[in-house]
């Protein structure tokens, strides 16, 4: 027998039993005579002892392994002279009568502890070790609760779980594809799925009425920490719903999951206009944890003289709760730091509201006490409060000031880890204009119904159709997105024509789901949620890299077994790819 307990589980009330414990070798501490081994396992760590008096070969034995060697002992569990207390087991010991090295160990590259001193790296390139250590494991434990709650929740709802195919034709969901080459149709490629969209939609037609699967997606997108080329979704699909059902459906899935993997009871989750979001936080995925919110102040900034202010399309305001307090060298920081180039504003102006009444602004000379009031009217400063305006671009502004409204929320600690706050955008933009490529992009994707209302306007004023589409943010990230889907091949034929796709690439690429709907397709809906990142919200971490076992680097490279690699000659010729 290898075990008998785990090394995270033995207690005072353990004490005088016999056990067997196998684990590997996390640290030794060598006193000559005596010797003390941390043994570890998933569970815990168990503080192992030898005594040269006792025993001189075990002793010596145990002064001979070396850190991660695997390990298994036989022993009597004994209270500790001297207790733990930051440990579980740390109130025992176990003085060790019988030992085995299972298998040596090479020394690791980084030391396996909570706090390592591996780079990003090379505990990539070494995974399996990185995987060790209990925060990365802790992580996984935790996504392995969340996919259990997942489950649970949609299984008692009556949803199947049905898989579709990964070798597929492309899907459009705004990236690009990873293809794959086929040997039996030489010069021909499958595009793995960015989502199985066509398919539960077809799934809706076949009747399935409430489908859902945990599904690996592929996006060959640039990297970003909230993205991997290959990410997991909570795909879901329901028939005979309209928008307020999905999102019961799924606020009622989210408010499980909350409560089974962590304990805590959501919040209230406000539905907001996607016009709204923009206009209140300058993002359509708001983080709803602080308040902050942007404020509109053309009419007390503009026609005084300042030039910049003067000129620009739009002049927004924020007004920072108590930040007075922020020194010169704090406000310069902040001021570089939206003129860095990710950011791109050009300058930021302060306002200062002092303890007694009065005003103090970077622009001073165009802005008199009288003005700068008319401003702190406006953002509902109070004494002590410090405003900030950022002004240019109208669409660009909003951007920038959500930017520093998150960072600002993160230096002055708003954005607590351990507080959820969720929220509903809906009512997206149908479609988006694309200068470049001079055409319409569908902002969710083409199989989104634009809102009844709105139906007559596709093609007098595309811009201004509202789509049946809803996100959801938590914390201001984007964790799901879905649509109520069109299902009439006539309003399918309209959003491609609107799209620019001529009848034929229409019916080349998406021929099979146009001909589906003409066999009595039920009106229907969806969402999906990206389960990386509510792993990665749910374990209070910012990469989603930390809560996939074996993730890509940013250049979407596995460098642990070295992929993408090239294909040997042999390979190739057999793909006709010579
Ligand atoms: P969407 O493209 O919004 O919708 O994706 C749904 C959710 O998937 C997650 N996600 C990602 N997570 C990690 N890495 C990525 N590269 C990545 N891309 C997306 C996000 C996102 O909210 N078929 C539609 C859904 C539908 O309409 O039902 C779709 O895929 O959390």
């Amino acid at each position: 027998m290898h075990r008998t307990h785990t090394c995270g589980e033995l207690r005072i009330e353990h004490s005088g039993t016999d056990v067997t414990l196998s684990g590997w070798v996390q640290r030794r501490r060598d006193f000559g005579a005596l010797t003390f081994i941390d043994l570890r396992d998933r569970y815990g760590i168990t503080q192992l002892s030898f005594n040269e008096e006792i025993d001189k070969a075990l002793n010596d034995k145990a002064r001979s392994v070396g850190r991660e060697f695997v390990i298994k002992v036989q022993g009597e569990v004994i209270e500790r002279s001297n207790k733990n207390d930051k440990m579980p087991t740390g109130d025992i010991e176990i003085k060790v009568s019988k030992f085995e090295v299972l298998n040596a160990a090479l020394t690791p590259p980084f030391t396996i502890e909570e706090e390592t001193d591996g780079g990003e790296e090379i505990r990539l390139k070494y995974r399996y070790l990185d995987l060790r250590r209990n925060t990365i494991q802790q992580k996984l434990v935790m996504r392995s609760k969340l996919n259990k709650a997942v489950r649970d929740y949609l299984n008692d709802a009556d949803f199947i779980d049905v898989e579709t195919p990964y070798l597929i034709k492309s899907t459009p969901e705004g990236a690009r594809d990873f293809v794959v080459p086929s040997r039996l149709n030489e010069g021909q490629y499958y595009a793995l799925p960015q989502s199985p969209q066509t398919f539960k939609q077809l799934l809706m037609v076949g009747g399935l009425d409430k489908y859902y699967q945990i599904v690996k997606c592929f996006r060959d997108e640039d990297f970003r920490a909230d993205r991997q080329p290959e990410f997991t979704q909570i795909d879901c699909e329901m028939s005979f719903v309209e928008r307020d059902d999905v999102l019961n459906t799924f606020e009622g899935m989210i408010r499980s999951v909350f409560k089974d993997v962590k304990n805590i009871d959501l919040g209230d989750i406000p539905v907001i206009p996607y016009d709204e979001a923009i206009k209140r936080f300058g993002s359509d995925k708001p983080d709803m944890r602080f308040g902050m919110e942007l404020v509109d102040i053309d009419d007390v900034a503009k026609g005084n003289g300042f030039g910049v202010f003067d000129k620009a399309e739009s002049v927004v305001a924020i007004n920072v709760t108590g930040g007075n307090q922020f020194t010169r060298k704090q406000l310069d920081a902040f001021t570089n730091w939206v003129k860095r180039p990710q950011i791109g504003a050009l300058g930021l102006i302060y306002c200062r509201v002092n303890e007694d009444g009065t005003y103090k602004s970077s622009v001073d000379k165009f802005f008199d006490q009288e003005k700068l009031k008319l401003w702190a009217e406006k953002c509902k400063s109070e004494a002590n409060d410090l405003i900030f305006v950022l002004s240019g671009n109208a669409e660009s502004v909003r951007k920038q000031m959500n930017e520093l409204r998150l960072h600002i929320g993160s230096e002055l600690g708003l954005r607590k880890k351990d507080e959820y706050k969720a929220c509903w955008v809906v009512d997206f933009p149908l479609v988006e204009y694309d200068e470049e490529s001079d055409r319409w992009h569908a902002m969710h994707h083409p199989f989104t119904s634009p809102i009844p209302a709105d139906l007559d306007k596709m093609e007098s004023n595309p811009g201004a159709v509202k789509a049946n589409a809803y996100d959801m943010a938590i914390n201001g990230m984007e964790v799901g997105g879905g649509s109520i889907r069109i299902h009439d091949k006539a309003l399918q034929k309209r959003m491609f024509d609107l799209l620019g796709f001529t009848e034929e690439e229409a019916q080349d690429q998406f021929g099979f789901l146009m001909n589906a709907f003409e066999y009595g397709a039920p009106p229907h809906g969806g969402i999906a949620f990206g389960l990386d990142r509510l792993s990665a919200i749910l374990a209070g971490t910012e990469s989603i890299r930390d809560v996939i076992a074996f993730p890509k680097n940013n250049m979407g490279r596995d460098i642990m077994i070295d992929a993408p690699a090239e294909l040997n000659s042999d390979q190739k010729k057999e793909l006709g790819m010579n």
